[in-house]
């Protein structure tokens, strides 16, 4: 009996590891998981297990540094430098290494009070929505299109895919390139910057898919906050008000 209570007292101290970092779960960690990995990795998200408290994240550190250090978590089907996206879910140099000091110093968990807020609470961004041209290889653009962002569907898991513009003085403008798809990690891509294609820009594509410009439709896209509510699905016209507006110049 004696001999299992000192084993049961001696193994919590032996199962630590030590502490070599500075770097905590509380301050720095948890930060970068909420932003770049909690869309998919909390309850219900698209990955098989949760990683929102320091108890669901423990277990997996050695295989988180393993999947940021081999740039294969995040998943981000585009390929760098080939487009700009906003949101580019691949993570930055300083995150990786911040996350590989964290697991390598023992991963230590540091004090709750400086967690930020559950990003279980914050609203998860809309995804990019808007009416769609659907392009083809050789298609030539018959209207001007300002694109927001671009969508694929129908690329086979591990499928490759390259769409670029020809715009009508000849620039060769990169729109997207997909090495390896992954279809867990497909949404629309958002442009970093709207991409204008005037009429007579010729796209091109490689690889077996349906892709979609998404463009900002005819009026100008707004930015909506979180808690606007949708516009009501009213007619878009007035015609008294526009009468009304008249009278009145
Ligand atoms: C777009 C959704 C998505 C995002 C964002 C994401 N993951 Fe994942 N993750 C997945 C899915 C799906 C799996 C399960 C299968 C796989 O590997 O694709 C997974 C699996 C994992 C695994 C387990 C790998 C194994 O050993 O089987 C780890 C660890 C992981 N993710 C860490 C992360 C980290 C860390 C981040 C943020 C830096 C992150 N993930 C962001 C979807 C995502």
């Amino acid at each position: 009996m004696w001999r299992g209570l000192l084993v049961i007292a001696a193994w919590p101290l032996m199962g630590h590891d030590i502490i070599t970092t500075r770097l905590t779960w509380a301050r720095e960690i948890s930060r970068i998981v909420y932003h770049r990995c909690a869309s998919c990795h909390r309850p219900g998200g698209a990955a098989p297990m949760a990683l929102l408290t320091y108890d669901e994240a423990r277990p997996w550190a050695r295989s988180i540094a393993e999947e940021v250090l081999e740039r294969r978590m995040p998943p981000w089907n585009p390929v760098k430098g080939f487009g700009h996206f906003r949101r580019e879910a691949g993570l930055n140099q300083e995150e990786i290494a911040v996350i590989a000091e964290w697991v390598e110093g023992g991963a230590p968990r540091g004090e709750d009070r400086y967690l930020p807020p559950s990003p279980v609470t914050l609203a998860n961004p809309k995804p990019l929505a808007g009416p769609r041209v659907l392009i083809a290889d050789g298609l030539s653009l018959k209207q001007s299109v300002l694109a927001r962002g671009i969508a694929v569907s129908r690329l086979a898991e591990g499928g490759s895919l390259s769409v670029w513009a020809e715009l009508p003085d000849g620039a060769a403008l990169p729109l997207l390139e997909i090495a390896s798809f992954r279809a867990s990690a497909n949404i629309p891509y958002e442009f970093a910057q709207p991409v204008n294609l005037p009429a007579k820009t010729l796209l091109h594509l490689e690889g077996s898919a349906a892709v979609a410009l998404i463009s900002s439709g005819a009026s100008p896209a707004r930015r909506s906050g979180p808690s606007r509510p949708r516009p009501p699905a009213a007619p878009a016209a007035k015609p008294d008000g526009r009468r009304g507006a008249e009278k009145s110049r």
